[in-house]
This record gives C-alpha cells, structure tokens and sequence, in this order.
C-alpha cells in the first residue's frame, strides 16, 4: 500500500477517438481500480495533446480555430471517458494555463542547468508525429515516415536545442539499474540499443509554428510539442504553480510517490523511455519508477490508425453491447505489450462464449436452482470442504500475481479457470436432478452455495474490469455490497438465505450471423472527404449490403462513395528533373487538364531517370492535401506499383488519353 500515479498519453485533438486510442484508458481505469481495491491511494491522470501543426493544419482545413477543434474533442473524450465510466482524477489539457505554467518551469530549470543552446536545425519533419528524422531512418520510397508511412517534409529553422547527448551515460544508467523501468523487456533492450548507438541533441523549439506555447524567452519560438506534451504528467499535479497554488499532489504523487507509471503505445517509446527522463535529469526532478508499453491494435495487418483509414470507433459496439463487454474483450484479447488484431467477428464469438456462456449462463443456472429450491433464496447451507476452495485459492493468487505484473489477459484466463472448474463441479454432481430426488436438502445447498461462491469470486476479481455488469452478477446472486476490495475474493463471503431476485439475463447471446450483416459502414471521419460523384455505370449498394459483400480477409472495406471521393487522374509530364541534394525524389510539372500544370515531387529516382519520364503519362492522386517535400510543394501523388524490394514501378494509362482523363 502506498501511493500509485499512473497516466495514459494525453491524445491528439485532431482524430476522434478509435479502439487504439481508448484502448491505453481502458487498461489505465482497469489498474487504478485494482490497485484501489488493493488500498492504495491512487492518482490517475490523463488528458489532451492540443498544440502541434498537425492541429493546426486540420482546424484549418476546417474553417475553425485550432482551440475550436480542440474544444469539439475533448468534449468527445468527456462523453467516452463518461459512458466508460472511467474514474480519471484529472484531465489535463495542454491549453490550460496551469500546464504552460508546468512547461515554463521546466525550460527554466533545463536552462539553469546549461543544457540549452541555439543552433540552425534541417532535417525530415513528419508533422504527424512532429519529430525530425534522418534519411536513414526513412521509409523507401519516398521519404516516408516510418510510423506514419506518410511523406515527410524538409524543413530548415533556428532552434534551441537541448542537450540529450550528454545524458545518454546517465540514461544508460537508468536503464541498466536494478529496477526493470522500461516494460516489456523486449522494449527495454530496443531502448537500450538506441541509447548506446549515439544520441544526438534535439532540437525544443520550433520557428513559425504558431499553435503552441511561447518558447521562454525566445521570441518568435514555440516550445516542441513533445516538450510540451510530456510535461503534462506533472503539470497537472501542480509542478510550476505559484508556491501554495496547488496543494501538495506534485510533493504527495511524483516527488515523494512509491509509484510513477506511464502506460503508453510503442509508437512513443523514444519520447517517453529517452527524452522524457533526459529532460527531468536534467530539470532534477525524480524519473518514473516504470514505464509500459503495450502494443498496436491491428486491422488487416496494419496499426490501426486515421491516416490508414483503418479504425474501429468504439461507438456502435458501445451502443449495442454497453461499454464493459468491450472493456471485456479488449483486455482479455491482446497480451499487454503485444500487438492483437481486432474484428467484429473475434468480439461476437468471445462475447458468446465467456460472457454470454461461461459466466451468465453459468449464474443464470445457480440462480434458477436455488431459487427454486430455497423458496428464493440463496443456499442456507455453506460449505467448507469441497475441491473448488483449494483452486479458488490458487486463482486468486495468480489473479493477483498477474493484476500485479500488468497481464490483464492472464488474469482473465485465471478467473476463467475457476468459472469452468465451477462447471465441471455442477456438471459431475447434476444438481437439477438432485432437487427432483431429494427437495431441498443441505447437501443440495452445498453444491450450490459452492457454485455461487465460486461465479462469486470470480466477479469480484472483474470488478476492475467489467464495472457496471460485475455489480450487477453480485446483485443477482445475492451480494448486496459489492465490495471493491481484495480480501473479499477470499473463500466464503457469499451469504446464506439471502433473498435472490429473478436474474435479469446480463449477457444476452449474440446472433453472429445477423450482428455480421448488421454492422454498420464507418461513421464518416472528422474532416469529411471532398464530395465526389460516384463513377459513371456504377451500381451505388448500401453499406451494410457492400460490407457483407467484401471479399473474404479484407477488413477494411470502403463503398463506391468513398473510392469515388479519390481523384485519380492521367498526367502528363512535360519536365522532369532531379532534386538537388536527394538521392530519391524528382520534381515533375505535370499537366492534369487544368491550363496550368501542375508541381509534383515524387520519391522514385533510385528507379526513374528524368528523361525516361519527360513526355510521358501517368496516373496522379489530383484531391490529395499539398504536402513539402525537400521544400518543394508537392500537388499530387503519383501512383506506382511498390516492389517487396521497394522499388516502385509507374502506373500509365495502355494509351495515350487527353491530359486530365479521369481513372475509375
Ligand atoms: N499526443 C501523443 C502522446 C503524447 S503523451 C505525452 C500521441 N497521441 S495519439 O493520440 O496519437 O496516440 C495516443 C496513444 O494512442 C498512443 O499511446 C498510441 O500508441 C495509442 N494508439 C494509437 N493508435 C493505436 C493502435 N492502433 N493501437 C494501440 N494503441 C495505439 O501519440
């Protein structure tokens, strides 16, 4: 027992929150309860991350002001975290001024301790995860960002910079010290690895980025996003605030805490696992005590993310199913650190069999009985001597044991463990039959006083995880006061001669087939696709219809609508020449029917020779967002076929048609 802080990252303003999002909060709310059932003081934290250009850019395009969108959002995540019933302490929003206080003084004391310095900055800069890479690090072909797979940007600016390399020592350090920080260990060694090959300064303030907090001192700086955004897990505890401003939570979670954990996705290990603890070395204030990263959730083999155009909303399963089966599933289907895929099909079945089957099903039959036997009321006998209290005994050790170490899924499958043995107990002594010979007799109450302390057990240990439904299982077999603490998964708590109400059914059985064809199409994203007509001779199906037509292992689908929103269109390229300084790109001017042509970089120069495309056509992306490539504007993409090599391969028309041509 003592004090346990635990965060998720602070989300971006400009997605509405997916499954992966939602995810990280899940386990967060999960933990925090168990870790207050097991008595100690909790404080769990999370938030948004609302500065960035990336926010900028998507409140631009529509037509709002960057705190606007941001406001739409998070009133978005109020209502999720709500209907979730997620038990956050704070939420802390990177436009508060309590957080920019919290950022101020952390440039301040990295300041006072020397490590920061001006000096010009260039690089590629992928603004969905506002980090500058190297072209090493970049993605074939075309300058991609290798967790975004999207182009990135050359940018060239004045920055203050801020001393990493001398801290990759101390960092290694800290990793290398006894108490395992960084979790998996998997995780843990890639870390590791990436400290020790050379940490280069980073650059902490950008030039000519408006949305973000002033950079200290620096006018015409903001301070980078990262540096921004990380702060966030002590700015809202007070850390920055005028002396008596905040009460002691900074001193009483972070300074003097027994636990400081970030759960986090993989994607932001290096922000989290190097930057962050380089910053607070060098701020002097304490590192967190352990930092997890659990994996992506995945569709059709990729993260599922906006920019794939691959994610699942929670909001239908949500409507449909109540928010704790998907609580349920989530927690139960991905081992915590590895990736998992989600499917609609995967979450029916498991709905099916543990909820609907293993546990209501299993209650539900308990329930009947002893009403029937009991004059409706739980068994008057209990029972202190049978097989089934050794194994709940060994369960709830590893429950705990797994709760402990973050293995969610382990312990699950612990709980699920005493659900079947359970079963197997009332399958061997067939109660049903038993009333019929003998009535109500004590030995009848055993056996099912036995079952019910058994379903008893199991849904305490689901509290964390299923917080509306567990209570209710409670209720329904006569545990008036769900107790929210680990002593009552101890054997023998569930009372004698209770009244017990008729079960109302908890999980009812899901109809695969007809939920299959029922599923709806996507809701249509934030910043909706340009309307386009449908293509010409094409037969417009409803989305449930087209969803059900899709060919088999391709999840996800789109309609005909949404193909018909991408403008592809045959171009024809009347210059074409190498880009000083980039060994992959080459700048086109591309007419695409429109009077003037058109500029496009293309990243296919390891492939392509200028003068093997002069004159000639290609097919281009002509509705895609203007992206910079090595500072050229790039109005387009031009579509090519990618090898497993990388090599990419021109996709061209079999002859030549007039500039413009739509492809369909
Ligand atoms: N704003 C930053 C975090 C700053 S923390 C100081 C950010 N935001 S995010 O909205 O893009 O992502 C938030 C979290 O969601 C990350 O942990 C990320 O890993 C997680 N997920 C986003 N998509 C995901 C999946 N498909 N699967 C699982 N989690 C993923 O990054």
């Amino acid at each position: 027992m003592g004090t346990y802080y635990l965060s998720t990252p602070i989300y971006y303003v400009n997605d509405l929150p997916h499954i992966g999002h939602i995810y990280t909060t899940l386990v967060a709310d999960t933990l925090a309860r168990y870790r207050r059932m097991a008595g100690d003081d909790v404080f769990f934290l999370t938030g948004t991350d609302e500065h960035g250009q990336n926010i900028e850019r998507a409140a631009a395009r529509q037509g709002i002001r960057p705190i606007e969108l941001a406001d739409r959002v998070v009133s978005r995540y109020h209502d999720l975290w709500r209907r979730f019933d997620i038990t956050h302490q704070d939420f802390v929003r990177t436009t508060e001024p309590r957080h920019r206080r919290g950022v101020e003084e952390m440039v301040r004391r990295i300041a006072a301790a020397g490590d920061l310095y001006v000096a010009p900055h260039e690089g590629w800069y992928c603004s969905s995860c506002e980090t500058f890479y190297t072209e090493k690090e970049l993605g074939q072909p075309g300058n991609l960002c290798p967790t975004h797979d999207r182009a990135t940007e050359w940018k060239s600016e004045e920055n203050v910079f801020f001393r990493l390399s001398k801290y990759e020592r101390p960092l290694l350090e800290w990793i290398d010290s006894g108490a395992p920080a960084i979790q998996p260990e998997s995780r843990r060694n890639e870390v590791r690895a990436f400290v020790e090959q050379g940490l280069r300064d980073l650059s902490v303030s950008r030039a000519a980025l408006e949305w973000g907090i002033p950079f200290p001192g620096r006018p015409g700086q903001t301070v980078y996003v990262w540096l921004d955004a990380l702060s966030n897990y002590v700015s809202a505890l007070g850390f920055g605030a005028p002396a008596g401003a905040g009460g002691d939570l900074y001193e009483r979670y972070w300074e003097r805490g027994d636990v400081r954990l970030h759960l986090i996705g993989k994607d932001i290990i290096r922000h989290h696992c190097v930057y962050w603890p380089a910053f607070l070395m060098s701020a002097g204030v304490p590192l967190p005590t352990m930092i997890w990263a659990h994996g992506w959730w995945l569709r059709d083999q990729k993260k599922m993310s906006k920019s794939v155009g691959n994610v699942v909303r929670p909001d239908h399963l949500v409507e449909r199913f109540g928010p704790d089966a998907l609580r349920y599933f989530l927690l139960r289907e991905m081992v915590f650190g590895q990736d998992a895929s989600f499917s609609d099909e995967a979450f029916v079945e498991r709905y099916n069999s543990d909820l609907a089957n293993d546990l209501g099903n299993t209650a539900s039959r308990l329930v009947t009985l002893s009403r029937q036997a009991f004059g409706g009321r739980t068994p008057p006998v209990p029972c202190d001597d049978n097989p089934l209290i050794a194994l709940a005994a060994e369960v709830v050790a590893e429950y705990r044991q797994a709760m402990d170490g973050l293995a969610f899924q382990g312990a699950l499958r612990a709980l699920w463990r005493l659900l079947a043995e359970a079963n197997q107990y009332l399958v061997a002594r067939e109660p049903w039959k038993t009333i019929r010979s003998e009535g109500a007799s004590d030995a009848l109450s055993r056996v099912l006083w036995n079952g019910l302390e058994s379903v008893r057990i199991v849904a305490t240990g689901l509290l964390p995880f299923m917080p509306t439904l567990a209570p209710r299982v409670l209720a329904g077999i006569g545990v008036a006061e769900a107790r929210g603490s680990l002593a009552a998964l101890a054997w023998g708590g569930l009372p004698t001669g209770r009244e017990l109400p008729a079960l109302e059914p908890l999980f009812p059985r899901i109809d695969k087939e007809k939920y299959m064809s029922e599923i709806p199409t996507p809701p249509p994203a934030p910043t909706p696709a340009p309307e386009a007509a449908p293509p010409a001779g094409a037969v417009p199906q409803p989305g449930a219809a087209a969803a059900a037509a899709a060919p088999a292992n391709v999840a996800n689908v789109i309609d005909i609508q949404q193909f018909g929103a991408v403008e592809l269109k045959v171009g024809q390229v009347l210059l074409c020449e190498a880009v000083p300084k980039s060994e992959k790109l080459l700048r086109m001017m591309v007419d695409v029917g429109e009077g003037a042509p058109r500029q496009l970089v293309a990243g296919i120069a390891k492939a392509y020779r200028p003068e093997q495309l002069t004159g000639t056509q290609v097919v281009i992306v002509a509705n895609l967002k203007a992206a910079k490539l090595m500072g050229l504007e790039s109005n387009g993409m031009v579509l090519a076929a990618t090898q497993a090599d990388g090599q990419p391969v021109l996709l061209r028309p079999e002859t030549a048609v007039a500039p413009g041509t739509r492809v369909k």
